[in-house]
């Protein structure tokens, strides 16, 4: 069976030797196989029952990235809170298997609408062939002004050992370093290796990033222009209640997103952004 929806929570899609799980809470895909392997990192205690944002796979950060002074929204906007719609099969062929999912801010709570009162349509669409996934985001401005937003695809790999990984990419790239008061610094070096606590946006990125270092994939984004890369390391992973103490490392986001600047959509107008992600 190519689509099961047979579990209320989420959608689980099969195409070739490849599947993805996607929770319809916060249209978080939680899982993606290839040829058996997971290639998402989904921690142990993450919550799937809609009682917070799941803690792994891939969340989707929109309208807002982080906190901002004199903004209601929490931290990354609600996309990762709210139940989204399955919108059926888009396309299916022997190449390739697309579904989508959508949410209005018909769907959102009251609350949110409160804290961002714009309508608008997101469709979100998840492609699998045999060995990449390529996931689109579109945003319909449906209000009848202009407004703002920043949005992410906040997507935790999985690798065998984080002191092995190496991200190529990102060489000269300015970045703001969250964990030094967002100083503007340059990325000095072509390979990065993660030896502790990061959390970085890098701004205005190039479209392929690599990883490597046993679970190895590339990463080409279009639409959107920043790059964030984060590991919590030990100690902000112990004060994670829906993280365990040791998985920073077997974890790294990297994250195509329109961050640093974000989006200033017109009324009727759409935009897309989206990655596809490749076993390399
Ligand atoms: C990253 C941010 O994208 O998400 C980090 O850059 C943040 O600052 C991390 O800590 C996780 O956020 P949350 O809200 O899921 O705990």
């Amino acid at each position: 069976m190519p689509v099961q929806r047979s579990d209320p929570s989420k959608a689980v899609i099969t195409h070739a030797n490849s599947s993805v799980e996607v929770y319809y809470y916060g249209c978080t895909l939680t899982s993606w196989k290839v040829d058996g392997t997971e290639k998402l990192f989904l921690s142990k205690h993450a919550k799937l029952d809609g009682t917070k944002a799941i803690r792994g796979g891939i969340p989707l950060v929109f309208p807002q990235f982080g906190t901002l002074d004199g903004s209601a929204l929490p931290q990354h906007g609600f996309a990762r809170n709210s139940l989204w719609e399955w919108k059926g099969v888009v396309t299916e062929n022997a190449e390739q298997l697309t579904v989508a999912f959508g949410l209005t801010h018909e769907n959102i709570s009251d609350e949110m609408r409160k804290a961002w009162p714009n309508e608008f349509a997101l469709t979100y669409e998840v492609t699998l062939t045999a060995s990449t996934l390529k996931t689109t985001f579109a945003v319909t401005n449906t209000s009848q002004t202009a407004w703002h937003f920043t949005s992410l695809l906040h997507t935790y790999f999985h690798v065998p050992s984080v002191s092995d990984v190496r991200i190529t990419g990102l060489h000269n790239i300015s970045y703001k370093d969250k964990t030094q008061n967002n100083a503007v610094m340059s990325e000095a070096s072509p390979i990065i290796a993660i030896n502790g606590e990061v959390d970085r946006v890098y701004m205005g990125a190039p479209d392929i990033i690599k990883i490597t270092g046993g679970s190895d994939v590339s990463i080409r984004k279009w639409g959107f222009e920043d790059v964030v890369v984060w590991n919590p390391w030990i100690e902000k992973a112990e004060k994670m209640s829906d993280f365990g103490n040791e998985e920073y490392k077997n974890m790294v986001c990297v994250e195509v997103g329109s961050v640093a600047g974000g989006v200033q959509l017109n009324a009727s107008e759409t935009w897309k952004g989206g990655q596809t992600l490749s076993v390399v």
